[in-house]
């Protein structure tokens, strides 16, 4: 395993610059992610809820979705970032959110359409202050046709 301390501090940026743009009237749950493609490039994506709550999208989903949309399926990293509203300001300007945001089952699982076990998960609190782990840690004994 292992990525690049500079790598990650990278991804982590690029995940709190999307937090405000996240789209959570319902839960007021901003979420943020960084997924990094093998070719180094860095896809967004932001939770994207709706009125039929079964419809929200997590921001995990949307960065990988918008990936493949590209025709981009290789990837090495996704990074994560999720706060209450309340709380979007002050992490922008440099402050760390409360928790860390683990990936739903669901992500999860769309993670593992895509990725292999060593694929790393970065939860991010700010960017002095993360977690990493593997999906194969995150999503042991996994379903795939
Ligand atoms: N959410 C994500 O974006 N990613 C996750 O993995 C967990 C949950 C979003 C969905 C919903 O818009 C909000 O967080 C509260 O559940």
């Amino acid at each position: 395993m292992g990525i690049d301390e500079k790598i990650i501090r990278n991804l982590i940026r690029a995940a709190k610059g999307k937090l405000a743009d996240s789209y959570a009237p319902y839960s007021k749950f901003h979420v943020a992610a960084a997924l990094l493609a093998s070719d180094g490039t860095i896809y967004t994506g932001i939770n994207i809820e709706n009125a039929s709550y079964g419809l929200c999208n997590c921001a995990e989903r949307t960065a990988i979705f918008s990936a493949v949309e590209k025709g981009v399926k290789d990837f090495t990293a996704i990074c994560i970032m999720g706060a209450p509203e309340e709380e979007v300001q002050s992490i922008i300007s440099g402050g760390a959110a409360k928790d860390y945001c683990p990936p739903c089952g669901a992500c999860r699982q769309v993670m593992s359409e895509f990725c292999k076990e060593d694929f790393v998960v970065v939860l991010a609190k700010s960017e002095e202050d993360y977690k990493t782990y593997t999906l194969g840690e995150l999503l042991p004994v996994s379903f795939s046709l």
